[in-house]
Formats: structure tokens, C-alpha cells, sequence
């Protein structure tokens, strides 16, 4: 687990814009990542109680630091592109994802919001439906005249795949509509299978040799995208109507009332909704849903509170990947209990020391823990954990399982407390010291004071240097980091030590790589072969694979941005470690570039063993000149006017991209606007702007002018 996630534990209001814009960049690459792992290959490697972690970090993070919300931000997108295999299906509506509730307070929070908006009368009637949610995948299937024209999946929101051949294969999709519906009708729901066919399911893959699958969710999905759809119809896949897209004509104003209509066509709907007029009575059904978890026939992963009326909907519209108007309230995070075997102390690329508890594994909400983070010593003493104790490990809010505590009836008598230790486990034993924090009191962080010399932190130094979005070395992992490192025949243990390694085999007579363990002659040449490709870096890679404190993938890019080459860069870096005041200034002038980034590249570059470091690494690579920053985008300047109805973007967002690209976002036309963005439905804005001869686009187009 511990190297799929980072912890994320310094609280937002924390971060320097620095901190939030890297870890902005970061969250953005990794929720990618994870949307690809389980759109893409219905493969998850984390559990959803993560993901959201992941998603709420990133949103809470930019509600701080608003300014830096990235144009590749998660919150901008849902879901995940769609794979090629299936032709495309553009939505004619959106798909869209729901805003999470964890705790009662958030769904107060929701009504009230809600209620707020809609500037209701403290008495008045708010009328909200409660149903299960459903862990499978969503699907919208588009109706003319009752008959099933096509099926498409989500994909990003946007455009999904077309899986109509395979939607048919499903029992609880009908063909043809039953009764009289509008001609246009495209019925949302979701896709599953239950709890039941999926054992059978694997229980006959088990039998017949085959893989055996991890969840009814990952299956379902699977099975709904398989190329062949007679594979599809061998999979006992259901479907769940609960919503719908485009309609010529609505049958009925409520959420009951749609539902009740989605029966009378055909459809399965979930017996358990049911709609609510006050925030009691939701939370009531929520734990009446709750104790029935268990006794359902599929997984469900919380209950969707969504304003029943129609009208309010309507009112209440979107905000960027979510309607104001629904709500998804998530059950609690799994528990579990198990053994504390050990605790071990990690040591980071800049020395912090964290202990981490080895647990004896366990299932948590599908996952198998065998790790845990205690973050510092304070953490073990608050906790009053010994070695050997029970313990409660939760999964979920925070990204790495947490420790919730210890059974103290299960304490076995040779329970051992823990001592902190006062050196580095490292073979050097350099002593960990505390830092002293901003005001002076000692922090928590404790860090192994060797550098250079404690092997640990180099590792960790060569991992980061090889990770995914620093040199990025096919077949040069942090496993293979670890072998090379203490290797004695072919060590790697300085980042230009990677660029000799196929020089130094060939010089080797003996014992060569190929000849290794773990290793043959394909898989050693790819390796070299991998390294190769990597002599060629570009400089902002370059800049972040060093290490740096503080200097993350953003900062890396702004300096490599403002200095173009690899030796202004050095140079400019050797003279703030020399104390020049000019270079300091002119770093300091750099956005998002302040005194803690500079004291540290200042820090670095003083270090003799860096210097050297540096200099042989450069020696061996191409260090590609950095892009300059175009000036100014087209948009610089302009004043834009978004009017009519927007699909793909909420009017909020419109503004914010606008700004971000140094335009102003106006409400009125008039002779200073540059440019209006017209959507569907756009009145007397646009036949003003047409008026006054001013460029007029679709909503398309923007998108298109923007690159995005
Ligand atoms: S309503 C505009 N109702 O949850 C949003 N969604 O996180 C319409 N889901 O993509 C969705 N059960 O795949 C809705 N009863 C339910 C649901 C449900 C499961 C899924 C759906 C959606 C995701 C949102």
C-alpha cells in the first residue's frame, strides 16, 4: 500500500502556495492515474473511501488556494477517458458525478445549502428522495420512439462507448418500452452484478483454471465492455434505472414521479427509495438502508439524496462535475481488527522519520492491509500502542490506513512498548535530531541527520530521482533501486551511476547482468536500452529529479521555464548558494518562488557533495532546453461574455478559465467585449453582440481555442 499513496497530513490551511501547487500537480497526475486504473482497466489499486480522500484533498486545497486550480484539474473532469476499442458516443447531456457526504453534518450542510439557494421560506416544504447507490457503472440508454437506439457508458462525462450490442445482452434492459413514452428518451442507471453471481461467477473461473475477479463492480464493468458481446451475455449482469439525459418531453415534475415512470416503461427500480421532508427522517432512512447493507442481493457503497421536485433541480443546476441538487451519502470507512507485529521506521529522501506499523494482513473493505502509518512518536504514545497488541485499523478519510487503537482485554502479557529509536536504523546509526518549527518549539518531524552519508536517505533520493514523473526509468523501480544500491558487482548509487551501468557490464567480464538473478539477456538490454532513452532529459525533469526540498514538479517548471538551459540554471543556483543578492532577487521575482525554495536550492548547491553530484550527473546526459513561456495567451487582456446555456462547463467555471487566461469575464456586451460564448437558448446578449460586429462562438469552440 505504502507505495501507491503519499500521506497528505499537513492540514491545508497549512500549505504555502508552493506546497499546494505541487501537491495540486501531484493529486492531479495521481487521481488520473486512478481513474485509468478503474475506468480503463477495472483494476483498482485503491479502495474508494481512498479515492475520495484523494478527490476531497484536491478540492479542499484549491477552495484555499483558488488561484491555482490546474486547467488538468480532477474536479474539472469525471471519470476517465474513454478507452478506443468501442466507437464514441458524444453525450447530448452530460454525465455527471455526485458531491459526497460523510457525516450527518454534511448532509445538514446539503439541505440547508439547498434551502439557501432556492431562498426557501424556513417553513416551507422540501421534499428530498433517499435511495441506495448503487457500486456498479453507469450506463445511458437512448430511446426514439420506445425502441433501444444505443448504449453508451460515461466515459468522461462527455463522451462514453458505445456498448449497445452488449446492453442488449442484459435482461433488465428492454428492447422496446412498455406503455407510451415521449419519443426521445435516454434512461440513466447503473450496471451490476450481484453479490451472489459473482461468486458463482468466480467460483467457475476458479474451476475452469481462469483468474478469478476481485469485486462485482470490476467484473460487471469488464463484462460490460467486452468486445464480444455473447461473453457479455454469459455474465449475469442487471441494471438499475434511476435517472435520465435528454427527453422530448417529461412524464412527470418529481424525482418519485420520473422513477415511478422509468417502472412503467420497464425498468428495474430500487425498491428501497423512498422521499423525506426533513433532514430527520433522510438520516433515518440513510441508517435503515445501512443495517440492510448486508441483506442486499449487490454491493451498494451509501444512499443518493436527490430534491425531488423537478422545477427546484432545474434551479439548482450544476456546480463544475456535480448537480447542486443530489447528494451521495457515503458509508463509513471499513474497520478491522489485527495483530501490531512490529513497528519499523521509514526514512524519507530528506531524512524525516516515520514509523510505520507492519500489521498481520488483513481485509478492510476489500483491500488487504498490511501497513499502517503512526506518523510520529507522539502519535504512538497518544495511541498507547505496545508490539503484539489488537489493534483497529480504519481505511478511509486519510489515504494510508490508520491505527484507530488497541484492545486493551486482548494485551497480551509479552506486549512490547515501543522505544523510539535515537539514530538512524541505517548501518550508520547517525543520530535523529528534532527540528525546531516556525516558532521556535520543537516539531514533531524528527530526521535522520547523516544526509549524504546515511544509505536510506540516498535511496530514497535514487528513488525519487527514477520515479514516474522525474527520470522515469522503464525497469528501474524502487525494487530494482534497492538491488542495484547494495549491489556489489553493479552498484547504482548516485543518480550518474545509473548512466554507467550499461558501460560498467560491458566492462565486466564476469557475473554480467544478464547472467543475474532476476535478470536474462531481453530484460537486462531492455534496461539499458531503457536508460538510454532517458540520457536525453528534458529541464524541468531534471530540475525535480535532483531532490530539492520545496523544489517540486510546479517550481521545478517555473525555474526551468525562467532559465531555459541547464547552466543558467546552475549558475544561477551556485551563485544564490554563494550568497549573490542580485540572483536571489531575480529567483525571488519568479511566481510562486519565495524564500524557502530559494534557501533551499541555495542549501543544495552549497553542499560540496552535491556540486559533485550534479557535475557528473550533467556530464552524462542531454539536458533539453526548457520551453520559454509564450508571453501572453490569445486571451490576455480580452473581455469575454459567456452567454445562453453552457454544457460542459458551469457558468462559475467559464469565468475561472477565462481569468485564468489573463481574460475578464463580463456579465453585459458592450463595445469594449472582445469575444462572446454563446450557448443554446442565448438571447439579447447575442443579437446585441451581433449588433456591435463582435466575434460570437459556440461553447465548442472555446473549448477548442483554449486547448482543452
Ligand atoms: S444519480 C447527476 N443515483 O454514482 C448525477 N447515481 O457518483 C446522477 N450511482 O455516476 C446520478 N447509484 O454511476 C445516482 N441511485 C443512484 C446511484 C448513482 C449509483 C452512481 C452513478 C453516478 C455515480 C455518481
Amino acid at each position: 500500500m505504502t507505495d501507491k499513496t503519499h500521506p497528505r497530513t499537513k492540514p491545508v490551511d497549512k500549505l504555502s502556495p508552493q506546497e499546494a501547487g505541487d501537491e495540486l500537480v501531484a493529486l492531479a497526475a495521481e487521481i488520473a492515474r486512478h481513474d485509468a486504473l478503474y475506468y480503463g482497466n477495472d483494476a483498482p489499486e485503491i479502495t474508494d473511501a481512498e479515492y475520495d480522500a484523494l478527490r476531497r484533498r484536491n478540492l479542499s486545497i484549491e477552495q484555499h488556494f483558488p488561484d491555482l486550480v490546474r486547467e488538468d484539474s480532477p474536479s474539472k473532469r469525471v471519470g476517465y477517458v474513454p478507452a478506443s476499442k468501442f466507437a464514441k458516443i458524444r453525450h447530448r447531456i452530460p454525465m455527471l458525478s455526485l458531491d459526497n457526504a460523510f457525516s450527518d453534518e454534511d448532509v445538514v450542510d446539503f439541505v440547508a445549502r439547498v434551502r439557501r439557494f432556492l431562498r426557501l421560506d424556513p417553513v416551507a416544504e422540501l421534499a428530498i428522495t433517499a435511495e441506495p447507490k448503487i457500486d456498479g457503472l453507469s450506463l445511458s440508454l437512448r430511446y426514439e420512439s420506445g425502441e433501444l437506439v444505443h448504449a453508451v457508458t460515461r466515459g468522461d462525462g462527455t463522451t462514453g462507448e458505445n456498448v449497445t450490442a452488449n446492453a442488449k445482452t442484459i435482461g433488465d434492459i428492454p428492447v422496446k418500452l412498455k406503455g407510451s413514452p415521449p419519443e426521445v428518451f435516454e434512461v440513466r442507471g447503473e450496471v451490476y452484478m450481484t453479490k451472489e453471481d459473482f461468486a458463482e461467477l468466480n467460483e467457475r473461473q476458479e474451476a475452469a483454471g481462469k483468474q478469478t475477479y476481485v469485486n462485482p463492480r470490476n467484473t460487471a464493468a469488464g463484462s460490460l465492455r467486452q468486445l464480444d458481446a455473447s461473453v457479455t451475455a454469459e455474465r449475469p449482469l442487471k441494471f438499475f434505472a434511476y435517472a435520465w439525459g435528454e427527453v422530448s418531453a417529461l412524464p412527470s415534475d418529481t424525482q418519485m414521479g420520473m422513477v415511478a415512470a422509468l417502472k412503467a416503461y420497464g425498468f428495474q427500480t430500487n425498491p428501497l427509495m423512498g422521499v423525506f421532508d426533513s433532514v430527520e427522517t433522510l438520516l433515518e432512512h440513510y441508517h435503515h438502508i445501512e443495517t440492510e447493507r448486508g441483506a442486499l442481493a449487490y454491493d451498494i457503497d451509501g444512499v443518493v439524496y436527490k430534491v425531488d421536485d423537478l422545477s427546484y433541480q432545474e434551479r439548482l443546476g450544476y456546480v463544475s462535475r456535480s448537480p447542486r441538487w443530489a447528494i451521495a451519502h457515503k458509508f463509513p470507512a471499513e474497520k478491522a481488527m489485527t495483530t501490531l507485529n512490529a513497528i519499523d521506521i521509514q526514512v524519507g529522501r530528506t531524512g524525516a522519520i516515520t514509523p510505520v506499523a507492519r500489521l498481520e494482513p488483513v481485509t478492510v473493505g476489500g483491500v488487504v492491509v498490511e501497513n499502517a502509518t503512526l506518523h510520529n512518536a507522539e502519535e504512538i504514545e497518544r495511541l498507547g500502542v505496545r508490539i503484539g497488541d489488537t489493534v483497529t485499523v480504519q481505511r478511509a478519510g486519510d489515504v494510508i490506513p490508520q491505527i484507530l487503537g488497541f484492545v486493551p482485554e486482548k494485551r497480551p502479557d509479552d506486549a512490547q512498548p515501543y522505544e523510539f529509536p535515537a539514530t538512524c536504523p541505517c548501518p550508520l546509526q547517525t543520530p535523529i535530531v528534532r527540528e525546531a518549527n516556525v516558532s521556535g518549539a520543537e516539531s514533531v518531524v524528527r530526521r535522520c541527520s547523516g544526509e549524504f552519508a546515511c544509505p536510506y536517505q540516498r535511496k530514497e533520493h535514487l528513488k525519487h530521482f527514477v520515479s514516474r514523473r522525474a527520470f522515469d526509468i522503464e525497469g528501474l523501480g524502487e525494487k530494482q533501486v534497492e538491488f542495484f544500491f547494495d549491489d556489489e558487482m553493479l552498484p547504482i548509487r548516485t543518480p550518474a551511476d545509473i548512466f554507467t551501468l550499461a558501460k560498467r557490464d560491458a566492462a565486466n567480464p564476469l557475473q554480467k547482468l544478464k547472467n543475474r538473478e532476476g535478470y536474462g539477456e531481453v530484460s537486462a538490454n531492455k534496461l539499458f536500452e531503457a536508460i538510454e532513452e532517458r540520457r536525453t532529459i528534458p529541464l524541468e525533469r531534471m530540475i525535480y529529479a535532483l531532490g530539492i526540498r520545496h523544489v517540486g514538479e510546479a517550481t521545478a517548471k517555473t525555474l526551468a521555464r525562467a532559465y531555459g538551459t541547464w547552466d543558467a540554471f546552475e549558475q544561477a543556483a551556485l551563485k544564490v548558494a554563494d550568497g549573490d543578492e542580485d540572483t536571489r532577487e531575480e529567483m525571488d521575482a519568479l511566481e510562486d518562488i519565495g524564500g524557502a525554495v530559494i534557501d533551499s536550492v541555495a542549501a543544495y548547491f552549497s553542499e560540496p557533495h552535491n556540486r559533485d553530484l550534479v557535475e557528473t550527473l550533467a556530464a552524462e546526459l542531454t539536458i533539453e532546453e526548457a520551453e520559454r513561456p509564450a508571453a501572453d495567451t490569445a486571451f490576455s487582456g480580452k473581455t469575454i461574455v459567456f452567454t445562453g446555456s453552457l454544457e460542459r462547463m458551469s457558468r462559475d467555471e467559464a469565468k475561472e478559465m477565462a481569468e485564468r487566461l489573463g481574460a475578464k469575464a463580463s456579465g453585459s456586451v458592450s463595445k469594449k467585449t472582445d469575444l462572446v460564448v454563446a450557448g443554446p437558448g442565448a438571447g439579447s446578449k447575442l443579437k446585441k453582440a451581433t449588433e456591435l460586429g463582435i466575434e460570437v462562438i459556440d461553447e465548442d469552440e472555446w473549448f477548442r481555442r483554449t486547448g482543452q
